[in-house]
């Protein structure tokens, strides 16, 4: 066996297993109709292979769980944030942190800080709740992906990029009225894709001349420093733990939802250099989130991100984790199901269009697509496609569709075996099957915003 393939496999194993529940057609059957056909309507124990999403969902290390036992829960200056601290402190090498009970809380202190009404702020592509936290202050939230971020089928290696002679054009034209520019890595919402440190340096070239401060949004920072070592020339022999230190240098700030890359069930924070901004944000954290050095987050939490942070950044649970994702993709295509190219770190995204193509997307194809996976095998996945994103033209009413209609299937990290991920890809391919039968759907309740968490829907008959 040659060094370099060694190990190819997990380099964990089991300690303690937790029960899946398994169901009938006809459980699942009531479970969806009860459910409103929306999934994120059931109760767990009604889903067998949970794919809903990759965040809070990884199983912690025997060290966490120790860690835990080791939690300060001192209301001010507790040792367990000092440790959390110096963590951040040692991957982002930013000097301000202040600890939040998870990443969309930071989104809400940090612009409540920053961003006042009729501002802009870029970012490759917002998270929906980060995109909801810039609207509710008043602000626009303008996507800004690459060219090739649309083009589902091109296997390119940083569809995650910004298209920065557009970022250039939008701070020239709008000076004084764009407080920040954001940079998802991964770009969740264009489908886990990674950024390249050419881009990431290029985006905070343009930001630093026009005085604009950049954050990165580094929910799944880890997985797109991996992607950086194994795509982009010239990073090969570095660790991802220095990759990580270049990018964030290339920061004046980031957010950051630990509930990915630090493998932990809840947390996060947001860190900076500025500290006069941390100052600002400071007055209204102890309003709505707690104490500087707790945040919402109990002692024993943070002594868990600490410690999850440090193994989100080793090399071999990262290329297992990635592996799997990608074996899942490459199984799909083996057994003919179109998917977006190439896969994401965290999730395989299915092509909605090219699996149900006569269910036009006023009749909300990915949201059956979800349904019938249910249905078929038990498995929970997530609609991202016209349930999520389509609104009406504000103008003219007309409604308006996303160019893509994705269905993703986000894989928890450290949970699932291949086995389950086998299964998955059967269910798809057994949905596939039958997918002229497949029926498209309608709202039968629909909230103005946040849809896919809230709706209700039925058949269209
Ligand atoms: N930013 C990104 C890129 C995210 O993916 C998420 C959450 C957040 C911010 C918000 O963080 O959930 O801790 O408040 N994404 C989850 C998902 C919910 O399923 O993709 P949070």
């Amino acid at each position: 066996m040659r060094d370099c393939e060694w190990p190819a496999f997990e380099p964990y194993k089991t300690k303690m297993v937790e029960a899946i529940p398994i169901t009938t057609a006809s459980q699942r059957r009531a479970a969806a109709e009860r459910a409103k056909y929306n999934l994120f309507k059931l109760r767990a124990r009604e889903v067998t292979i949970d794919l809903l999403t990759d965040s809070g969902t990884a199983a912690m290390s025997d060290r966490q769980w120790s860690r835990i036992m080791l939690g300060d829960e001192s209301y001010a200056g507790a040792e367990s944030f000092l440790v959390f601290q110096d963590t951040v402190r040692r991957i982002t090498g930013m000097q301000q942190v202040l600890p939040t009970h998870q990443g969309r809380a930071a989104e809400n202190l940090l612009f409540t800080a920053m961003v006042k009404p009729g501002d802009i702020v870029p970012n490759n592509m917002h998270f929906d709740t980060t995109e909801a936290n810039v609207i509710t202050k008043g602000g626009q939230a303008l996507n800004l992906p690459c060219g090739e971020a649309s083009d589902i089928t091109a296997d390119k290696p940083f569809k995650g990029n910004m298209d920065t002679e557009r970022l250039e054009q939008v701070l020239t034209e709008h000076k004084g009225e764009v407080p920040l520019v954001i940079m998802t890595v991964t770009n969740n919402s264009a489908g886990g894709q990674p950024a390249s440190m050419a881009n990431v340096r290029e985006v905070s070239r343009i930001c630093h001349r026009h005085k604009v401060p950049l954050f990165l949004d580094c929910a799944r920072y880890a997985e797109n420093c991996w992607f950086i070592k194994h795509r982009e020339p010239g990073y090969h022999d570095k660790s991802v733990e220095d990759i990580a230190h270049e990018m964030f240098g290339h920061a004046d700030g980031a957010l950051m939802s630990a509930k990915k890359d630090a493998y932990v069930n809840i947390g996060g924070f947001l860190a900076m250099r500025n500290h006069e901004l941390k100052m600002k944000v400071a007055e209204y954290m102890v309003v709505v989130e707690g104490f500087v050095t707790y945040g919402g987050m109990a002692g024993r939490d943070m002594e868990a991100v600490a410690q999850g942070l440090q193994e989100g950044l080793d090399e071999q649970i990262l290329t297992a984790r990635i592996g799997q994702v990608t074996r899942l993709a490459d199984r799909l295509t083996e057994l003919g199901i179109p998917t977006l190219q190439p896969a994401g770190g965290h999730a395989v995204f299915l092509d909605v269009k090219r699996m149900l193509p006569h269910i036009p997307q006023s009749q909300l194809p990915g949201q059956a697509l979800t349904v019938e996976l249910y249905l078929e095998g038990g498995v929970r996945s997530v609609e991202i496609g016209t349930v999520m994103f389509a609104h009406a033209d504000p103008e003219t009413g007309e409604m308006l569709y996303p160019d893509l209609e994705l269905v993703r299937l986000a894989i928890p990290r450290r949970v699932y075996s291949d086995n389950h991920m086998e299964h998955v890809a059967r269910t798809c391919r057994c949905v596939l099957d039958r997918a002229e039968k497949i029926r498209g759907m309608r709202f039968t309740y629909s909230p103005p915003r946040l849809k896919h968490f809230l709706a209700h829907f039925d058949w269209v008959q």
